[in-house]
């Protein structure tokens, strides 16, 4: 399928969404909305790709917010129903059974730190920048800015962010939890898919099983998230992969995984 605002592709079991935007620094549009979830059907209806990864067309951004030029002339109901479209985007994006990273190639600012932390872990360029800068516009995060945000890194760190509207490196979103690994910026895809290559070749059951439990279970109190855990666990052994995967050991080979769910 052709898509005017993203680019999609898939390399081996590695799907791709590239924020194709670069002249508006990828900043999203509820068109671009639009473009992803169309791309997420054909992810999720294609049982060979295992892993996606998320980047920004250029090397200047991955994603520099929401669209500023069509947010100004929005009524208060046309944003309320942009950060809905925004929002039901993240949890689609929890909810994929799949891993999904967040390759940072640039400014990620505002929706472009919240579409990264949508994800299930970033990593990003020496040279990326993050920031929630909405409040030097007058507004707040819209895309779960105010509530992942605290989540990975703590309410006193997410309530500076928020308030100031700074923009940090990415050294510095690694030491506050934000970005899981920096690397050099022509290093960033090699390294990217190299992981992405990693999880393309675990058990599919499990990886989803991992990222329910962690999503799942991270707001709930222990004992419950643990019955989450629990389930899960005992699930493994629906799928083939589990079976595969201990019996390999005992056998001393590698795991043939088929990533099949049943
Ligand atoms: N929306 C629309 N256009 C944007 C944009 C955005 N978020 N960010 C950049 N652009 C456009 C600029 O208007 C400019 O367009 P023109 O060439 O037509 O003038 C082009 O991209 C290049 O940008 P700059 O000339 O500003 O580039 P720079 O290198 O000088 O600065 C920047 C880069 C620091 C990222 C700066 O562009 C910037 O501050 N952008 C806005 C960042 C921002 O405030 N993001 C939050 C948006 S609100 C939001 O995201 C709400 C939410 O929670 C969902």
């Amino acid at each position: 399928m052709a898509y005017e605002n993203i680019i999609f592709e898939t390399e081996g079991n590695v799907a791709v969404i590239k924020f194709n935007r670069p002249k508006a620094l990828n900043a999203i549009s509820i068109d671009v909305v639009k473009d992803i979830q169309k791309a997420l059907d054909e992810v999720e209806s294609n049982s060979s790709v295992r892993v996606l990864i998320l980047t920004g067309e250029g090397d200047k951004a991955f994603v520099a917010g929401a669209d500023i030029s069509l947010m100004v002339n929005f009524t208060p109901l046309q944003l309320r129903e942009f950060s809905v479209a925004l929002h039901e985007l993240g949890f689609r994006m929890e909810g994929l059974s799949i891993p999904v990273i967040a390759c940072v190639n640039g400014f990620a600012l505002g929706g472009g730190t919240e579409i990264a932390m949508a994800s299930d872990f970033i990593y990003a360029s020496d040279d990326a920048k993050f920031g929630q800068p909405e409040i030097n516009l007058g507004i707040i995060p819209g895309f779960g800015g105010t509530q992942r945000l605290p989540r990975l890194v703590g309410k006193g760190v997410a309530k500076e962010l928020c308030m100031t509207g700074a923009l940090i490196s990415a050294q510095e979103a690694k030491e506050i939890g934000l970005v899981n690994k920096v690397f050099p910026a022509d290093k960033l895809w090699e390294e990217t898919m190299k992981t992405a290559k990693v999880l393309a070749a675990k058990g599919r059951f499990s990886l989803m099983a991992v990222k329910r439990c962690i999503d799942r279970g991270y707001d709930l109190d222990l004992r419950a998230a643990c019955g989450v855990e629990t389930d899960q666990f005992a699930l493994c052994m629906a799928s083939p992969d589990g079976k595969e995967g201990m019996t390999a050991f005992l056998e001393k080979r590698k795991p043939d995984f088929k990533g099949e769910l049943t």
